[in-house]
C-alpha cells in the first residue's frame, strides 16, 4: 500500500470522528445545521487534525498504548480545528472574498446554500468548534490553554488576520514581507495550533510547544505556496476546486515573485526545515511520511 493509501484510510477514520460531533439537521433553525454539516462532511483531506493526533503521539512518546481516554482527550479538539478550516473555506470562497463556486469537487457552500447562508454557516461553524472543543477531557490547565491557542490562531493575530491582508492587497502588489506575513498567518496559523494543541494536551513542555510551532509555520508556508503552484498547474478534477482562481482575482501570489522553479525548491527546502526540527522532538514515521508526501501532492 503507498502512502497516498495509508492516508485515505487515515483521513477516512478522522472523518468518521469529526462527523460524529456535527450537529442533527432538525429544528426550526434546521438549514444552518444543513450548511454547516454539508460544508465539513465533503471530502476534504483532514490534515490537520491528522497532524494534531500525530503530534500528540510523537510528544506522548511511544511507550504508552493509545486508549480511550486519549481519544476523549484529543478527538473534540480534531473536530474543532476541522470545523475551523471548514469555515475558514467557506468564508473563503464567498463572492466577496474569492468568488470560488467549487470547493471540494461540489458546489462551495454559498453557491449551494446562498450568500446569507454561506456567511452564517462559516460564523456558526467557528463557534460550534469551540462549544465542540470545550467536550474534551483534557485536563483543566492543559484544555484552557488548548482552547486560548485556538482562538489566537483562528483569529485577528491568525487566520483571519491574514485573511484581512490576503483581501485588502487583492488587485495590488504586496511586498515579499506582506506575502510571507499573509501565508503565515492565512494558512500557517491553523496548522501552528494543531501541532501545538497536539503537543500541550500530550503535556509537553513549552520548549517543544514553541519548536513545534516554528515547524508548522514551515510547513504552513511549503503548504501555502503548493497552494499555489496547484492553482496553476493541477486541474479541477484533482483540485475539486477551480483552477485559475488566484489569476482571475488578480492575486500576486508566491508564483509571481520566485517562479516555478524556485516555488517548488522552496516547498522541499520549508518542508526540509520543519522535519529537522520535528527529528529534535522525536521519531514519527507516519508524520514525516505526510510532510514528505505533501510536497508533491497533486490535491
Ligand atoms: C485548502 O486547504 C486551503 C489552504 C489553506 C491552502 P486544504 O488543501 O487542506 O483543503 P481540504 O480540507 O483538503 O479541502
Ligand atoms: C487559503 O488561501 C486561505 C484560507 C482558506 C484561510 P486560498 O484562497 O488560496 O485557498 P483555496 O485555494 O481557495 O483553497
Ligand atoms: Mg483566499
Ligand atoms: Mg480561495
Ligand atoms: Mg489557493
Amino acid at each position: 500500500m503507498s502512502f497516498k493509501d495509508d492516508l485515505k484510510v487515515c483521513s477516512e477514520s478522522v472523518s468518521r470522528e469529526i462527523e460524529a460531533f456535527l450537529p442533527a439537521e432538525e429544528g426550526f433553525q434546521k438549514t444552518i445545521f444543513e450548511a454547516c454539516n454539508y460544508s465539513v462532511i465533503n471530502g476534504g483531506k483532514r490534515l490537520r487534525p491528522i497532524m494534531m493526533q500525530s503530534v500528540y503521539r510523537l510528544c506522548r512518546g511511544e511507550e504508552r498504548p493509545y486508549t480511550d481516554d486519549d481519544r476523549e482527550i484529543l478527538v473534540p479538539f480534531m473536530a474543532a480545528i476541522e470545523m475551523i478550516h471548514s469555515s475558514s473555506l467557506v468564508h473563503d470562497d464567498l463572492p466577496c472574498m474569492d468568488n470560488d463556486v467549487l470547493r471540494r469537487g461540489v458546489p462551495s457552500t454559498w453557491a449551494k446554500f446562498g450568500e446569507d447562508m454561506g456567511t452564517l454557516a462559516g460564523d456558526g461553524l467557528m463557534i460550534y468548534a469551540f462549544e465542540t472543543a470545550s467536550k474534551s477531557k483534557a485536563p483543566a490547565e492543559a484544555k484552557a490553554e488548548a482552547v486560548r491557542i485556538l482562538a489566537q490562531k483562528t483569529g485577528i493575530y491568525g487566520m483571519i488576520g491574514g485573511q484581512t491582508v490576503d483581501v485588502q492587497l487583492t488587485g495590488k502588489r504586496p511586498s515579499k514581507e506582506q506575502l510571507e506575513f499573509i501565508y503565515r498567518l492565512k494558512t500557517g496559523a491553523l496548522i501552528e495550533a494543531s501541532f501545538m494543541i497536539g503537543a500541550v494536551l500530550a503535556g509537553a513542555d513549552q520548549k517543544t510547544v514553541s519548536l513545534l510551532e516554528e515547524a508548522a509555520c514551515c510547513i504552513g508556508m511549503a503548504f501555502q505556496i503548493q497552494d499555489d503552484i496547484l492553482d496553476v498547474t493541477a486541474t479541477e478534477g484533482e483540485l475539486g476546486k477551480p483552477i485559475g482562481s488566484d489569476a482571475a482575482n488578480g492575486k500576486v501570489t508566491w508564483l509571481t515573485y520566485y517562479g516555478m522553479e524556485q516555488s517548488v525548491q522552496d516547498v522541499k527546502d520549508y518542508t526540509q526545515k520543519a522535519l529537522n526540527i520535528i527529528r529534535e522532538i522525536g521519531q514519527d514515521p507516519f508524520l514525516e511520511a505526510l510532510l514528505i508526501y505533501l510536497i508533491d501532492r497533486k490535491s
